[in-house]
């Protein structure tokens, strides 16, 4: 039997900040106004004309990871990339990771699951380490959004929200059945896919009909959300699926000595906080400065818990995301 556990880390964002005074310029938005919604102040974004892409961070993160856990690209037995931004309509990213590290021919799997993406991507992982199938997985999550964004006063509910970003684990096989991924909880609920999406392009949908069709005004091509009706569904989901992971566990809230929740807005991290009464050193945010950059977000996050040395070995890592699909999940750790 082994277990699963993070033994490398590693992020990229790109240098290009984006205050919320310079969204100011090109929208009808405030500082005030982003700050008090939603607590980020500024975010990244690649530079217009740059040749950086979605896959590209990756792999910058990637590079960290492998070398923060020590081994060699030799020893990297699968790819798992979490990404809503790919470089491609298809292929997936997961091949551009495998050929950008020049990695052996080994599976590159592409995960569609927006924010919950790295949840759903360590789960993969985790039931692949324990079966004994792999023994060290090179996760992946990465977003390009600043591309794909209205950034007019049309689109301000959604373009001021997301930033671009990579972070990327290496999960390995352990035979210390006291550390590692305890459990991992997954869940959709469909029937409110078009409450937070982008519809276009789509093969429904594709470039043909789309140039006939007298009513397309480019908003098919744009993210749309109902901002309210997620943020309500968004402070559900978290609590109940980190209560499921507790009970599973046979831990009480308690146990937690550290949550990452999702960078969905700091108001939910928020909410979910004083509903577990967490302390603010047991909740990590930094939406603050990157805003909310969807499958890289947990990962970011965390090679930035390490980096400021906040876990200790032994504690009891909760992570917990909500996102587009609808799809939600949570995995604990122990340390
Ligand atoms: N700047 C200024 N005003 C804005 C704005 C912006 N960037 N975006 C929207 N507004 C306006 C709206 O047009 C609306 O104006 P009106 O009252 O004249 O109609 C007003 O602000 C309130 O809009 P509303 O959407 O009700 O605000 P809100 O308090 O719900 O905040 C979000 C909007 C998007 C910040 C909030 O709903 C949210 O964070 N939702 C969850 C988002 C999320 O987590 N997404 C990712 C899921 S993983």
């Amino acid at each position: 039997m082994k277990t699963s556990i993070i033994k490398g880390i590693g992020y990229y964002v790109p240098e290009n900040i984006v205050k919320n005074k310079d969204l100011e310029k090109i929208m009808d938005t405030s500082d005030e106004w982003i700050q008090e919604r939603t607590g980020i102040r500024e975010r990244r974004w690649v530079l217009e004309n740059s040749d950086e892409s979605t896959s590209s961070m990756g792999t910058e993160a990637a590079k960290k990871a492998i070398d923060n856990a020590g081994i060699s690209h030799d020893q990297i037995d699968f790819i798992i990339f979490a990404t809503l931004s790919p470089d491609y309509f298809f292929p997936g990213s997961g091949v551009l990771i495998q050929r950008n590290l020049g990695l052996k021919e080994v599976g590159a799997l592409d995960i569609r699951n927006q924010c919950s993406g790295f949840i759903y991507a360590l789960s993969i992982a985790d039931q692949y380490i324990k079966s004994g199938m792999y023994k060290n997985i090179l996760i992946v999550g990465s977003e390009l959004h600043s591309g794909g964004l209205e950034k007019s006063t049309r689109g301000r509910n959604v373009s001021v929200i997301f930033g671009d970003g990579a972070g990327a684990v290496i999960l390995q096989a352990s035979d210390d059945l006291e550390k590692g991924i305890m459990s991992t909880h997954l869940h959709s609920e469909g029937k409110y896919a078009e409450e937070l999406a982008v519809i276009s392009p789509a093969t429904k949908k594709w470039i043909d009909k789309l140039v006939e069709d007298p009513d397309e005004d480019g908003s098919s091509y744009a993210p749309y959300m109902n901002g309210n009706f997620v943020f309500k569904n968004a402070v559900v989901r978290f609590m109940e699926v980190i209560n499921e992971a507790l009970v599973k566990n046979n831990l009480t809230k308690e146990a937690i000595d550290l949550l990452i929740p999702h960078q969905a807005n700091l108001r939910i991290s928020q909410f979910v906080q004083k509903q577990l009464a967490l302390p603010n050193e047991k909740v990590y945010n930094n939406i603050m400065k990157y805003g909310n950059t969807t499958a890289a977000s947990i990962p970011i996050a965390l090679a930035e818990v390490i980096e400021k040395d906040m876990l200790n070995e032994g504690d009891v890592l909760c992570l917990a995301a909500f996102g587009s699909g609808f799809t939600w999940g949570s995995a604990l750790i122990r340390w």
